[in-house]
């Protein structure tokens, strides 16, 4: 069975409440729920992981390395700022979506600078919960056609 593994970046545990003019309503909790069903559905092994810690979130993914297909990644904060990160899913050499709920091209220009983008399979952002649900259906996508 293929696995996805989502993975939550800081202050992602707020939403719901944090900035919702920016960020929408939808909790955390229910963007899981509706990812999972979506790969439950395709028969696709699916699991989430939210830190607010850049060293947690390097543990996971080197921790998965050689036993995941694909991984959802929102950095949130940590996107313009973290070489840690991006040098981690180098290292396990998994493709990866890029995602963000907001579009941070429209937004303040430190907002601008990505260190995912150049290395991502795709990216997607700007539709609030629905990047996830997009960048979700994209990686079943891929594991229907690359994984065993
Ligand atoms: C975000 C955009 C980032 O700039 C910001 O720091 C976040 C969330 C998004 O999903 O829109 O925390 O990744």
């Amino acid at each position: 069975m293929a696995k996805i593994l989502i993975i939550h970046g800081p202050n992602l545990n707020l939403l719901g409440r944090r900035e919702t003019e920016t960020y929408g309503v939808a909790t955390l909790a229910s963007i899981n729920q509706q990812i999972s069903a979506m790969a439950e559905r395709a028969k696709i092994h699916c699991e989430t992981f939210q830190s607010n810690h850049e060293g947690l979130i390097i543990d996971e993914i080197q921790k998965h390395g050689g036993s995941i297909d694909f991984i959802i990644i929102n950095p949130a904060g940590f996107t313009h700022t973290s070489v840690a990160i991006r040098d981690a899913l180098l290292a396990v050499n998994i493709p990866f979506i890029e995602t963000h709920l907001s579009n941070p091209s429209k937004r303040e220009s430190f907002r601008h600078t990505s260190y995912f983008s150049d290395i991502a399979y795709g990216i997607i952002s700007g539709f609030g919960a629905k990047s996830y649900q997009l960048a979700m259906s994209e990686a079943i996508e891929y594991c229907t056609h690359n994984c065993v």
